[in-house]
């Protein structure tokens, strides 16, 4: 096992992707140059949850808050003109989970723990029991490169919710992320281990390494936390998702781990999945009485959105584990060519 010590490469910054469409092109094209005014491409309609050139364009708007990119002037990230674009993505995101995972009967129950346990224990696309049971190498080399997108910068997203809670909600969130950010050892920083596993299948853990070969439906799993966190607003969907993402964690992690030592992988690879078996079995109950229950407390007018969030996060996350199994099924790699432009860009 390598020393799990917190490396250079932890704090290098990326460089930006490869544009993916209209959107993209227009975008990179203006980052790369000094902040102003400029204009993007607009419309052509495609599925707002998984749309390529609609993601990766704003990941890298969120990305500006998070660590920037080499070469991208750092005062791009408040810019008016890249606020607009972001906020036109995010409409048609927000509105198309709102539409396909905002009507659902869950959401008119009153007893939203119940609710949430409800949601938490829907069977979802069995994403990590083929990993443990039947993925080779190669698959489950693919799915640590898709999980890096957000496993690198693991529970980041929720730090933007720390201002927007009080009270016990807060100390609940915190109490949380003290555990994602190490607990005061900067070597246990989840997102640490994390790239340790990518150490271990000999990938390259460097944060933002992979962005060109993670497709739509990826990406969205990562914006929808930043566009939660981001927007206090959106608190309490913050709040469901955390809770649901907590309690569903541990068994996946058990599951992933448990096909890592299948395929002779050892404590350095499995140790990231290893730690959130414990972890989010403690997490979990935290998220949902202590988190949501604070929150709810504090106004229970937010139940429809933490509701919300829970559906949404459990929705979007079982498109990104059906879009997986599904090129692996056809027996293709979950991964994007790099230079291929795909999908179709869709601001409105
Ligand atoms: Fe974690
Ligand atoms: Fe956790």
């Amino acid at each position: 096992m390598s020393s799990a010590s917190v490396g250079p490469s932890e704090h290098e910054i990326a460089v930006l992707p490869e544009p993916r469409g209209p959107v993209t092109e227009d975008l990179f094209h203006a980052l790369t140059g000094r902040p102003g005014d400029f204009t993007c491409a607009q419309v052509v309609e495609g599925d707002a949850l998984v749309d390529d050139d609609l993601h990766l364009a704003l990941y890298v708007c969120y990305e500006l808050h998070y660590r920037g990119f080499s070469g991208v002037d750092d005062r791009w990230e408040w810019h008016p003109a890249l606020m607009r674009l972001r906020g036109r993505l995010e409409e048609r995101f927000e509105a198309a989970l709102r539409e396909r995972f905002g009507g659902s009967e869950a959401l008119d129950k009153p007893d939203v723990v119940a609710t949430l346990t409800g949601i938490a224990n829907q069977s979802g696309p069995p994403l990590s029991r083929y990993l443990r049971d039947d993925a080779g190498l190669a698959e489950m080399r693919d799915y640590v490169i898709q999980r890096s997108a957000y496993q690198l910068k693991e529970a980041d997203p929720h730090a933007w919710g720390i201002p927007r809670m009080t009270g016990k909600a807060k100390t609940a969130l915190l109490e949380i992320e003290f555990d994602e950010f190490g607990s005061g050892r900067a070597e246990r920083i989840h997102a640490v281990l994390y790239r340790n596993t990518m150490d271990a299948l000999g990938l390259d853990g460097r944060y933002g390494a992979y962005l060109d070969l993670i497709p739509g439906p990826i990406l969205a799993t990562v914006n929808i936390m930043s566009m939660f966190g981001l927007h206090r607003r959106l608190r309490g969907a913050l709040a469901g998702h955390l809770a649901v993402a907590e309690m569903t964690s541990a068994l996946a992690n058990k599951q992933v781990a448990e096909g890592m030592r299948r395929l002779g992988l050892g404590r350095q690879a499995t140790g990231f999945f290893d730690e959130h078996v414990i972890a989010d079995s403690v997490h979990d109950m935290i998220a949902l009485h202590d988190l949501v229950g604070a929150v709810l407390e504090q106004d229970p007018s937010l139940a429809a959105e933490v509701l919300f969030g829970a559906s949404a996060w459990t929705g979007l996350d079982g498109m990104s584990a059906e879009y997986l199994l599904n090129r692996w099924a056809e027996g293709d790699p979950s991964l994007r060519t790099p230079g291929r432009a795909a999908g179709t860009s869709s601001v409105g």
